[in-house]
């Protein structure tokens, strides 16, 4: 399942997260739905307390509602605090809402972003600053007001929900591809610069393909326009499956996880170290890919499922 296959997969049922999350304070982006979602009642029932931000507050209320149904959380344990990724102006105030309710943030989890589904050459310039803005300045605007904070204290965990395709290419998701890769250059290289606060640990979270609403939310050719058929997602890896695997990341302090089911797993590992090889399969996969997208299924359908006889 990941990079680090034996070492992920040895860590994943030892209790770990339930020895280490409970009281820790984890600020969740893109709590609203997904995998953020997901990580939040993962979190709730270990007890961990939560600041959840998105921009919708509706949403982000039913996430708080069930945490407490599901866990012995009370109220003040959970703070739902409203966040758009792309408003960098107000993340300072953000961050300071977080300290002001707990007093410390010990964990941050980047994961509010959106995933592309066009060619790049039907696809506006705008779209591609878009997810810029989202995907890779967003993240590490809050990332900077929330290290802050960190370095102070001389710990905490940045963790960021990354993508296999912050390790290889795909077409259709050129701009996404490229945030990812943004995110993957960017914390591999802030780790360096904080040699001197080893308790501070950067993780990057590298999913396949994840059961979540992201197709409904993708950008597309134009900014206005959403995927008109986003096409059956049941192929795709369970969203507890991959927050469990997230946590286990988490507090064993990986530097980077690849959670995903295969073929992306391979073409990871052939992207890593056998790149010819995999430029030539993703020839091929990828042509694949755009015949799906054109045809109005999802465009990964078909690693997954037989052909019909
Ligand atoms: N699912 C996959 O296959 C997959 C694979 C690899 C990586 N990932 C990554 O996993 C992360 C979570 O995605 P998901 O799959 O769970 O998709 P999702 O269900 O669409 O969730 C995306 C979350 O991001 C939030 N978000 C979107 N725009 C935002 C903004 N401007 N400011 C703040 N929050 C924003 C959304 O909330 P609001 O709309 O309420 O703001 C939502 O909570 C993303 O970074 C994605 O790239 C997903």
């Amino acid at each position: 399942m990941s990079r680090r296959t034996p070492k992920l997969l040895s860590y994943q049922d030892c209790g770990k997260a339930e020895k280490e999350l409970p009281g820790k304070v984890v600020w969740v982006t893109g709590a609203s739905s997904g995998i953020g979602e997901e990580l939040a009642y993962q979190l709730a029932k270990i007890g961990a307390l939560l600041a959840l931000s998105a921009r919708r507050q509706d949403e982000l209320e039913r996430v708080k509602k069930r945490c407490l149904e599901i866990s012995s959380l009370s109220d003040k344990d959970i703070l739902v605090l409203r966040l758009d990724l792309t408003e960098r102006s107000s993340h300072e105030a953000a961050t300071k809402a977080v300290l002001q309710h707990f007093g410390r943030i010990d964990v941050l989890v980047n994961n509010g972003g959106r995933s592309q589904r066009s060619l790049f050459v039907d696809t506006s310039v705008d779209v591609y600053s878009a997810i810029m803005e989202l995907n890779y300045l967003g993240t590490i605007s809050l990332t900077k007001h929330v290290l802050n904070h960190m370095i102070e204290r001389k710990k905490g965990k940045i963790v960021t929900v990354s993508s296999v395709m912050g390790i290889m290419g795909a077409p259709l998701a050129t701009g996404y591809c490229a945030s990812k890769h943004a995110l993957q250059g960017f914390f591999n290289s802030l780790r360096p610069e904080l040699g001197e606060y080893p308790g501070i640990v950067i993780t990057n979270i590298c999913p396949g393909p994840v059961q979540s609403k992201i197709i409904d939310n993708v950008f597309t050719e134009e900014l206005s326009k959403s995927l008109e058929k986003p096409g059956d997602q049941s192929h795709k890896m369970p969203t507890d499956r991959c927050v469990r695997l997230i946590l286990v990341s988490i507090v064993n302090d990986l530097k980077e996880a690849w959670i995903s089911d295969n073929p992306y797993l391979a073409v990871c590992y052939l992207w890593q170290y056998a790149p010819t090889w995999a430029w030539w399969l993703l020839g091929k996969m990828g042509k694949k890919r755009i015949q799906n997208f054109k045809s109005g299924v999802d465009a990964d359908v078909s690693y997954y499922q037989k052909k019909a006889a």
